[in-house]
This record gives C-alpha cells, sequence and structure tokens, in this order.
C-alpha cells in the first residue's frame, strides 16, 4: 500500500506539473504581442506613447469653415489616429457631436459615432484608442454613460483606480489589450469617478497646449490644466487657425506644412521644442486634416515613440487641394444625407459670407 502511494504521487505531481505549465503557456498566448502596431509598445505604459489625434474628429467635409478633417472616423483609425476628440452638445435631449453650436454644424448623434468606433474596435482587437470629449453643455456623465452602454461601448473602457493617475501610474498598452479594457475615454468637464469611473476626467489627468493659435510659432507653455503638470500626461494641439470674419477657423492651406516632420510651424518641431522644455514627449497630438504631408504625422509619433514608420505605409489622399479656392460658391448652404448643415465659405469672398454665418457665430467665441 504504501509501495503505490509513492508510486502515485510522482504522477500526480506530473500531471499537476504539466497542466500548469499548459496554463501558463495559455496565459503567454494571450499577451498580446503587437500593440498599437509595434511589439516594443507592449510593454509601455499608456503614458509614455504619443499618439496622434483628430481635432474635431466627427466634423468632415469640404469647403467649409466648420469642418475639420477631410475623412471619417473609420478612415481616420484605418490610416493609425488613435485619439479622437469631439465636441458633444445636447440636441434636444439627445447628445449630438456638433461644431461650436448645433446649428452651424451637426456631426449626428454620439451614439452613432460611437458605433462607428466599437465596430473599428471590434476588428481590430490589438489596438488601445482614446476618445477626448468636450462637454460644451456641462451633461452629467451619466447622460453620456447611457449612450456608451447603448453602443456597447462601456465595456471596452478602462476604468482606472482612482480618478486621476500620474503618467506614469498608467497600465502597458499590452495590459490594457489583454484585459480587454482598450479604450481610454476623457470627457473635459463635469466628470465623476465615483459615478462612471471609465470616463474620465481631462484636466486633472492631461495639461493642453494652448488652442486655435494662428502664430505658426506653436509655444508649448501650459495654457489648462487641474492637475501637476510635472507629472500629468500632455497634450499639443498643433492645428493651425486663420481668422475668417473675426474667428479663428481651420486651415487646410497650410496643412501640409502644419503636419511636417520638420521646418516652421511643423509638428515635429513643436514636438521638438516640448521635449526640450520638458524632458518628455507629448502624450497625444491633435491635427487638423491628418492626412497632409502624406503621413507626416504618424512619422512624427513614431520618431517620438522610437519605433520604425514605412513611408510606404498607405494614407488616405488629400480632398482640398492646397491653395485651390477655385470654387465660386459663396455661402452656399448645403444638407448633407446625415441631417448635417455646413455652410461653404470660399475666403475669397468672406464678406458676402459675412452676413449668412454672423447670426450663428454671434456670442460663440469661436470656430474651436
Ligand atoms: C468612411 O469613409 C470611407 C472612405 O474613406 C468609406 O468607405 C466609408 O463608407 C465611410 N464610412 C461611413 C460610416 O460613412
Ligand atoms: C489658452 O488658450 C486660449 C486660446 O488660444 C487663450 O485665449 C487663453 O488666453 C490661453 N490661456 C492661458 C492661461 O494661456
Ligand atoms: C517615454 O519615455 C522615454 C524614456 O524616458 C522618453 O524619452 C519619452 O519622451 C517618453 N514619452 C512620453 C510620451 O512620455
Ligand atoms: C506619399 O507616399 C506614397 C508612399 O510612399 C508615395 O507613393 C507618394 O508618392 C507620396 N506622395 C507625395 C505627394 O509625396
Amino acid at each position: 500500500m504504501k509501495l503505490s502511494t509513492n508510486l502515485v504521487a510522482p504522477a500526480v505531481l506530473s500531471l499537476l506539473a504539466s497542466s500548469l505549465s499548459g496554463v501558463a503557456a495559455l496565459t503567454a498566448s494571450r499577451r498580446a504581442t503587437t500593440c498599437n502596431g509595434h511589439p516594443e509598445l507592449c510593454d509601455r505604459s499608456f503614458g509614455n506613447v504619443t499618439f496622434v489625434g483628430t481635432h474635431d474628429s466627427y466634423a468632415v467635409g469640404t469647403n467649409s469653415v466648420t469642418v475639420n478633417q477631410d475623412y471619417n472616423i473609420t478612415q481616420q483609425l484605418n490610416d493609425g489616429v488613435r485619439m479622437l476628440q469631439s465636441q458633444a452638445h445636447n440636441s434636444d435631449g439627445v447628445i449630438h457631436l456638433c461644431h461650436t453650436s448645433c446649428d452651424l454644424y451637426d456631426g449626428g448623434p454620439l451614439q452613432d459615432y460611437l458605433t462607428g468606433v466599437k465596430t473599428w474596435m471590434d476588428a481590430n482587437p490589438n489596438d488601445v484608442v482614446s476618445l477626448l470629449i468636450v462637454n460644451s453643455d456641462n451633461l452629467p456623465p451619466s447622460q453620456y454613460d447611457t449612450v456608451f452602454k447603448a453602443a456597447g461601448l462601456d465595456a471596452l473602457a478602462y476604468a482606472p483606480d482612482s480618478a486621476s493617475l500620474p503618467a506614469s501610474g498608467w497600465p502597458t498598452l499590452g495590459s490594457l489589450i489583454d484585459s480587454g479594457k482598450r479604450l481610454v475615454v476623457f470627457l473635459d468637464a463635469n466628470a465623476d469617478f465615483s459615478s462612471v469611473p471609465y470616463i474620465i476626467d481631462e484636466f486633472t489627468n492631461i495639461w493642453e497646449t494652448a488652442y486655435d493659435v494662428t502664430d505658426t510659432t506653436f509655444n508649448c507653455e501650459v495654457n489648462r490644466t487641474k492637475g501637476d503638470t510635472s507629472t500629468q500626461m500632455y497634450l499639443i494641439n498643433h492645428f493651425l487657425d486663420k481668422i475668417v470674419v473675426g474667428f479663428p477657423a481651420p486651415d487646410p492651406d497650410h496643412a501640409d506644412t502644419t503636419n511636417a516632420v520638420s521646418g516652421v510651424g511643423s509638428l515635429g518641431q513643436q514636438v521638438q521644442t516640448c521635449a526640450g522644455q520638458y524632458g518628455r514627449n507629448p502624450n497625444f497630438m491633435l491635427v487638423d486634416f491628418y492626412e497632409y504631408g502624406n503621413g507626416s504625422v504618424f512619422q512624427v509619433a513614431a520618431d517620438a515613440n522610437g519605433v520604425s514608420y514605412d513611408p510606404a505605409t498607405p494614407v488616405a489622399t488629400p480632398k482640398m487641394g492646397s491653395s485651390s479656392s477655385g470654387s465660386s460658391s459663396t455661402g452656399v448652404t448645403t444638407a448633407p444625407a446625415n441631417g448635417a448643415v455646413a455652410i461653404q465659405i470660399v475666403p475669397m469672398h468672406l464678406a458676402a459670407s459675412l452676413a449668412v454665418i454672423g447670426g450663428v457665430l454671434a456670442g460663440a467665441l469661436s470656430v474651436f
């Protein structure tokens, strides 16, 4: 009897050992090996990665002072954008993504936009994506929560352990991906960690440089924060505006140089300035017309992250030719299929357009 137990024990132990190594192998195989396109990024903290973001990602169209992008968010994500910034407004009790005002530009319901993000993320399981939502009407986070749930996106959203984290306190991209919580959602105002923990307060976690800049200097001074800028992540607003009838508006004519890797007013130059000033690269770089520069914004991000960038990577082609302005339409109001209203302006005829947009812009600080 004693003999048989002695014989059984090693067998049990070896069975146990092999099943344990099976578990270990399973765990290892579930570990993401490529994160946001690069194996090197898997072990990097989310707070130590530079991401390209689209300013007003939902404001898509051509020849309008109210749009900031040529391509929709699906194309933006396909091309490599990993932060989508948007402006949320209350439109008769429904959250819509509008530009300054829903009368000026209505990009449709937040829920449709989030459904698009969900579809893309489901098809791209090794990517971490961030959303930055400007809460223009100070809506409660519970109202956003309802919309995230309706789009099924709450299930992918990462909830940190506390309301604010230093840059070094964020999980790695690999662990966000492995946990399935690979959407990071920031709200600029009214976030409430105790009620909706995955809707993260922006300014206690991120500081920003100035926005609506019309000067190609693009300095790196702190413009907005509610936290300790020495430890927070930071975001640079690298989109150049021009003044249109007294208000700042997007400037696609200079987007090639604004988005460039180097040169006066370029994204690459601002990153170098900021890195020199603070000893670390920006975490988020918000740009307009991201595809201008033929992928240069992604080259800047890759350089900042110390990973390779293949210049042959396909990126969408700009829709508006630089310095085109050839169109003769002035103040034409179009109504796209989704119900959005876009006001077309040709810079040469601004005076004639003044009456068209004047009423809408009255009271608004800017076309931000
Ligand atoms: C987004 O844009 C792409 C072209 O870049 C187009 O094929 C696709 O249908 C668009 N998606 C939506 C939801 O409009
Ligand atoms: C922040 O930027 C805005 C827009 O450029 C500007 O109006 C404001 O004065 C800046 N605030 C600070 C504190 O720098
Ligand atoms: C990540 O850390 C490296 C090494 O300290 C640093 O050079 C780089 O600027 C950091 N990037 C960000 C976005 O913090
Ligand atoms: C953009 O990049 C692609 C891929 O390298 C290249 O074929 C194309 O000529 C470039 N276009 C411009 C305008 O530089």
